[in-house]
């Protein structure tokens, strides 16, 4: 295998507001291997991705946004990290195509975001929602990026990024593009609805009582988690005690994320307690943690043209890396002139 730079990719969709399961299970990850300095870090807003499902114009420019002042309000410095948007570095698509090409039909139907998404109407579906994934591992792939952060709902399409890099050094003869390692770590790599404990935490649930957004202020945010959906019994000492409790495992996993703790850890200092008691302190914990984030996001947002800027350089950072690749890339295929 090729040394590949330790360089990590990710992207989030600019397809409405960002909830506690991105920041816990994506962006508060990625500022923490961003600050470890072990990586180098790329960040996407990835608006291709977004527009497989319908979005009107002026909410994506919006969203687009303010999703780039939610890294930054969440701690991503453009100048540790390379933040940009997706469209805006054409060799994403470029690859992508060439990667259309690589990955087979039965390997994208075999994928459960595109059974969930397209449902039962999928020859209604946009032919981009089926592609989705290809497009995905261009994004990681045209940066050889070797390490992904996730939460565990992306986990099948970095099994099929590696999948479309293994097909391609293969067909080609060539040893080019990295298998990249999923990172799914810590204790929310899934986060779950507030309303309820078997479906997850989503900006696409018609009750915003069953997440919590950024955008959300303190009062908010207190009042969802006084309400959130639990059962009667007090919490027990052992996480084996949150078996057959959803609702109950989920709670102490936000607050084992939001205090950089472990789960274990938690029920060592709450084991016992009632949620009449639990509920208020991981209401402090949340608001404490989240409500700054709020708070920058719409200072950041009063400014625009600031936010433009550093999108339009952090994409001409991006080029200097995904240019090359692609270049390589065509080579390999045997595309003239190359
Ligand atoms: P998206 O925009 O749905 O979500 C962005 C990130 O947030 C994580 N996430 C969650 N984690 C824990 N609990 C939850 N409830 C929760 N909800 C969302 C997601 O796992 C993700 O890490 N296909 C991707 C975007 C993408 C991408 C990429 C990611 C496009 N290209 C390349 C990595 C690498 C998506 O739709 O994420």
């Amino acid at each position: 295998m090729a040394a590949f730079t330790p360089r990590v990719f990710s992207g989030i969709q600019p397809s409405g507001g960002l909830t506690l399961g991105n920041y816990l299970g994506a962006m508060k990850r990625f500022v923490t291997m961003q600050d470890e300095g072990k990586f180098e870090t790329v960040y996407c807003m990835v608006d291709l991705h977004a527009i497989t499902v319908w979005q009107d114009p002026a909410a994506l420019t919006r969203a687009t946004r303010e999703l780039c002042a939610g890294f930054i309000a969440a701690g991503i410095d453009p100048s540790k990290s390379i933040l940009f948007n997706q469209s805006q570095v054409a060799e994403h698509a470029q690859l992508a195509w060439i990667f259309n090409c690589v990955a087979r039909m039965g390997w994208m139907q075999r994928m459960t975001q595109w059974k969930d998404k397209a449902g039962k109407n999928s020859q209604n579906a946009s032919l981009g929602l089926f592609a989705y994934p290809a497009l995905m591992a261009a994004d990681i792939l045209v940066y050889h990026a070797t390490h992904v952060p996730v939460g565990e709902d992306q986990k099948q399409h970095l099994e099929l990024t590696r999948d479309i890099a293994i097909k391609f050094n293969n067909d080609f003869g060539v040893d080019f593009f990295p298998e990249t390692e999923p990172v799914i770590e810590g204790a929310a790599t899934r986060v779950m609805s507030l309303r309820d404990g078997s479906k997850k935490m989503s900006k696409s649930d018609p009750s915003d009582m069953s997440r919590i957004n950024l955008t959300d202020d303190a009062d908010t945010i207190a009042q969802k988690i006084r309400k959130a959906r639990t059962d009667p019994e007090a919490l027990p000492s052992e996480v084996d005690g949150l078996d057959e409790r959803p609702e109950a495992r989920n709670l102490v996993n936000i607050y084992a994320a939001l205090s950089e703790t472990t789960p274990e850890a938690v029920l060592a200092d709450h084991g016992g307690s009632q949620f009449s008691a639990f509920k208020p302190a991981l209401a402090d914990l949340a608001v404490d943690k989240l409500a700054p984030i709020s708070t920058e996001m719409s200072r950041l947002m009063e400014d625009p043209a600031e936010i433009d800027r550093i999108l339009a350089q952090g994409a001409a950072q991006a080029r200097e890396i995904a240019a090359p690749v692609l270049k390589k890339t065509y080579e390999i295929v045997g595309m003239v002139g190359a």
